[in-house]
């Protein structure tokens, strides 16, 4: 175990200082784009601006004839583009036992590493893997001349990985945040599933059946609620991120389609703590960047709380509910990320001001 001291020194000679906090900056939607599908890479420019987070994605959805083109298509992307103050540019590379993810993170870091914001490590297994990432780059990053570091982001997608959550979040200074990744997750638990992320109409809670002079109808009609089979995922790597400084997101829901089940799903994911999900298609950056902003109803009713709570302590009565120390702290946090999302979003930030009614219908 390196000693705390050692901690936020840079891993390589002339490698830039880590970082001792995640960058705050709008966080809601990742949204994924091959860059080596030449129509969407034209899209990616007019992203700009409109998306917080794009994603060069280099691993699995790119055929193994078309790696080495999404690696140049994602340099010179990355190279065209200026991405300004709002947009992230993030990458997706190979998986660690793959062929190809040393040329991608030489590649990427060393010709781009001044535009890469993150880098998506997926199937990570253990603080092995954050270790061995974090030197590659300091040195990739040191013989770049890099004046800030690359942060590390890794998909919860295997049942190790899962099971050494907390250390993973705790590797290096420079993790960024987790996301789950349901359908890599679902093969290696061995689940009996067959989608990407989102629920299962299987996998559900029936009512225990009406009874007959006490006898049961086992037959009778009992209604049956479908169930979150990612909650107990999803709520271990919240805790593992928020008990570490860093961003849990929720992964890919590959139903395009079916945008109400997407934006439930979502909407789980953020009330349980995440700060935002990947897009599969422009259709779902809408919803997540609706669903990972505090609705303008809620945050009229955070600010009636900080207001009547004045110094934040002791108990008040509104609207016949109690509010004390601790229900003024979650207004807070709903507040605090209304007032950052507000100063990047200008639409948002009237939304905030004026409690626009259209605001929960929206699509
Ligand atoms: C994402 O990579 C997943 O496997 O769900
Ligand atoms: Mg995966």
């Amino acid at each position: 175990m390196r000693s705390p001291k050692d901690f936020f020194r840079p891993l390589a000679v002339g490698a830039p200082t880590p970082l001792r906090e995640v960058p705050v900056r709008p966080s809601r939607v990742i949204h994924f784009f091959d860059p080596g599908n030449e129509k969407m890479a034209a899209k990616v420019p007019q992203m700009v601006g409109s998306v917080d987070i794009l994603l060069g994605n280099l691993e699995d959805a790119v055929k193994a004839d078309r790696k080495e083109a999404a690696r140049a298509g994602l340099v010179r992307i990355a190279r065209d583009t200026e991405f300004g103050e709002h947009t992230q540019l993030w990458t997706r590379v190979n998986a660690l036992d793959s062929p190809w993810v040393l040329d991608d993170l030489t590649t990427l870091v060393t010709e781009v590493g001044d535009k890469l914001d993150v880098v998506m490590v997926p199937k990570v297994e253990g603080a092995e893997d954050i270790h061995y990432v974090d030197r590659l780059l300091a040195q990739l990053e040191a013989r770049a001349g890099l004046q800030r570091p690359v942060l590390v982001h890794a998909i919860l997608e295997t049942a190790r990985g899962v099971t050494n959550v907390e250390e993973i979040c705790a590797a290096s200074p420079r993790m960024q945040g987790l996301s789950l990744g349901p359908a890599d997750l679902a093969a290696d638990r061995r689940m009996k599933t067959t989608r990407v992320g989102g629920g299962h109409p299987g996998y559900l809670v029936r009512e225990d059946p009406p009874t007959t002079d006490g006898a049961p109808e086992i037959h009778a009609h009992r209604p049956a609620h479908q169930q979150d089979l990612w909650h107990y995922t999803i709520a271990r790597m919240v805790d593992a991120c928020a008990a570490n400084g860093l961003l849990p997101f929720y992964g890919p829901f590959g139903d395009i389609a079916d945008v109400v089940a997407c934006e439930d799903q979502f909407r789980n994911a953020f009330l349980l703590g995440c700060v935002g999900a990947w897009s599969l298609h422009p259709v779902q950056v809408e919803i997540a960047k609706r669903v990972f902003s505090p609705s303008p109803e809620d945050v009229a009713h955070a600010r009636r709380v900080v207001e009547a709570m004045g110094d934040g302590t002791g108990a008040v009565m509104l609207d016949g509910k109690m509010e004390d120390d601790a229900s003024v702290k979650q207004c807070q946090v709903l507040l605090e990320l209304a007032e950052r999302l507000a100063a990047t979003d200008p639409e948002l930030a009237q939304r905030y001001a004026g409690r626009s009614p259209e605001w929960e219908g929206a699509s």
